[in-house]
């Protein structure tokens, strides 16, 4: 059953970022946390669970879902310097879509709508927004202080080409806004190579050559702290390349993000405002399939490759079974945005169906 969304849809980005959260994230319930049974990248966890970049906007909210027992949130993706968000709407639903959507049919527009049912299938477009890295990082360190024990406070980076920098200019950008991350106390960061709702033509994580520059660079900056990167869904060849080239360099991989598609009204036109907006993240139901089979390829490979990643599973992720087969297909880690936004007591239940984490 979808509860009210702690993420307001109908109100603006920075409207939920002021009032927000909502729904079952405002209850004031703080719910007891497992004993530290797990252990992620050196890092002991009570659960293998938490909520992935994205619906956690600021400290409130990381707050709010470590007292409802997600125990590895991940702040939303921030920048070097404040970024506008995407104008308003920023969620929608699809329509009349129970199945999977298949990297061919994302090729043909989806009509949203502003009512969500179940199966639970979205689309987010905020263009990753950011506001002043001396406010997300006293968040951040205000938000590892209110962790209990066994929970582990993530946070996302992008960087950001700005006019007239150079490619240097920019890598250190990525470089040195993860390092402010680091520098708060994160014990893993997250580098964001996957937005699709920037416009960009291709997605970073699919130039191989620049993610290793660009993760070499940040290793260098951040030394000993764990980097994860989010990647979308690859095809067979291009993720054999990517962990070939960089799974050696970095300590985890995050898959997936959204699959991009056109998306409309009921009418046909477009459905979000801005030329850049034509197609937009889809999440939800109707990607799972494309983050376990990543995960699963991601497993494989490691083992193959005799590599020692860890594997952060996400997408579709709104039902307590969902959780389980993403822990079958290998995932150290489980994430739910999509339907932890629509159910914030879904860490409870997937906690009270699998007490072992299996
Ligand atoms: C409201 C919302 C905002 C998101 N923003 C980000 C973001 O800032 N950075 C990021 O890496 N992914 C972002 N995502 C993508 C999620 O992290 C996740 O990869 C994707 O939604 C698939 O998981 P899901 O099906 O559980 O939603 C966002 C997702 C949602 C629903």
């Amino acid at each position: 059953m979808l509860h009210t969304p702690f993420f307001d849809p109908k109100k603006t980005y920075k409207e939920n970022w002021e009032e927000g959260p909502f729904g079952d994230f405002a209850d004031g319930i703080v719910l007891e946390e497992k004993e530290p049974a797990f252990e992620f990248l050196g890092q002991k966890i009570s659960y293998p669970l938490g909520i992935p970049a994205g619906p956690l906007l600021n400290g409130k909210f990381v707050d709010a879902a470590l007292d409802k027992g997600w125990s590895v949130p991940v702040h939303k993706t921030v920048r070097s310097k404040t970024h506008p968000c995407n104008d308003w709407p920023n969620v929608l639903a699809l329509k009349d879509f129970p199945g999977d959507l298949s990297i061919e049919r994302a090729k043909e527009p989806l009509v949203v709508i502003p009512e969500y049912s179940e199966p639970l299938s979205i689309t987010n477009s905020f263009g990753n927004p950011s506001y002043e890295p001396e406010v997300w990082m006293q968040d951040l360190r205000n938000s590892i202080a209110h962790a209990k024990a066994g929970q582990l406070v993530m946070c996302s980076f992008e960087g950001t080409k700005r006019e007239g920098m150079s490619t240097e200019e920019y890598i250190a950008d990525w470089a040195n806004g993860m390092k402010m991350i680091a520098d708060t106390g994160v014990k893993i960061v997250e580098a964001n190579f996957s937005c699709p709702n920037e416009g960009a033509a291709t997605l970073l994580c699919f130039d191989v050559p620049k993610v290793k520059t660009v993760v070499t660079a940040i290793k260098e900056k951040i030394g000993a702290v764990p980097l994860v990167i989010k990647i979308a869904y690859f095809g067979e060849a291009e993720l054999r390349e990517l962990v070939t080239e960089v799974g050696g360099i970095v300590d985890g991989f995050s898959a997936i993000n959204t699959i991009p598609a056109p998306v409309v009204n009921e009418d046909g036109t477009q459905a979000l405002p801005g030329a850049h907006r034509v197609k937009s993240g889809i999440c939800g139901h109707a990607v799972k399939w494309a983050g376990v089979d990543m995960v699963r390829r991601l497993k494989a490979l490691r083992e193959e490759l005799g590599m020692s990643y860890g594997i952060i599973g996400s997408g579709g992720v709104t039902v307590p079974e969902d959780f389980k087969e993403y822990r079958d297909a290998g995932a150290d880690v489980v994430m739910s945005a999509t339907g932890a936004m629509w159910n914030g007591y879904l860490a409870k239940e997937i906690k009270e169906r699998y007490p072992s984490g299996y």
